[in-house]
């Protein structure tokens, strides 16, 4: 892949728009993984595909895993065409590295009660699935009606016990950033995701 794409001070043809040099602090990504258009087509699909598992009675929350889900939830909930809530909850690994430390903080305010409702958690990115399977018994044990899993990418790594229902695109073993991931909380704000 030309590393040059990201740095393209026009837009290129699929039509997502990049980051300048400047704009990304002399930094370079190493190149775009899924542009701005791939991304909310694809997330455009989801939205759907959510709506059409639940009916007008279900009592539906989508539970985005922050930080890294704050722009896909942002997006994914405007195209979920029926009644919902939202909220989320705080979850965090890897620190500063590139590298799961495998430990996990978790910070959970429930705003939203979960009892009963129809939980789909939303994560960004799931790696070594440390931290999905760290949050899911605990959600579990707040005894919702059903509790699905939307990740926007999966690096299947690992086989999950409870596998996603919604998955955005298979991601390649590379280090992504961008439209909410991080490298030491640089980068969530680029519209398409990156490598570095
Ligand atoms: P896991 O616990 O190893 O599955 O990793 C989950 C979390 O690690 C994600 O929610 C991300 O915040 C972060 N993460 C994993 N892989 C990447 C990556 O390639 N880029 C940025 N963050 C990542
Ligand atoms: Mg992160």
């Amino acid at each position: 892949m030309n590393p040059e794409i990201a740095l393209s001070r026009t837009a290129p043809e699929d039509g997502s728009t990049t980051f300048t040099p400047a704009q990304l602090g002399h930094r370079r990504l190493h190149r775009i993984v899924f542009s701005e258009e791939a991304i909310q087509r694809r997330v455009a699909e989801l939205g759907r595909e959510i709506a059409a598992c639940y009916g007008p009675e279900d009592d539906v929350l989508v539970l985005g895993l922050l930080k890294g889900s704050f722009i896909f939830v942002a997006d994914l909930v405007r195209q979920i065409r029926m009644p919902i809530q939202v909220d989320f909850l705080v979850a965090s690994s890897y620190g500063k590295g590139r590298v799961s430390s495998g430990e996990i903080k978790l910070w959970y305010n429930p705003g939203a009660s979960i009892e009963n409702r129809n939980v789909v958690l939303v994560e960004d990115i799931i790696d070594s699935g440390n931290t999905i399977q760290r949050v899911i018994p605990m959600l579990m044990e707040m005894n919702p009606a059903s509790l699905e899993l939307c990740t926007l990418l999966h690096k299947r790594l690992v086989r999950l016990p409870r596998e996603a229902r919604w998955v955005g695109f298979d991601a390649p073993e590379e280090f992504l950033v961008g439209y909410g991931l991080d490298f030491a909380e640089d980068f969530r704000h680029l519209p398409y995701v990156g490598s570095i």
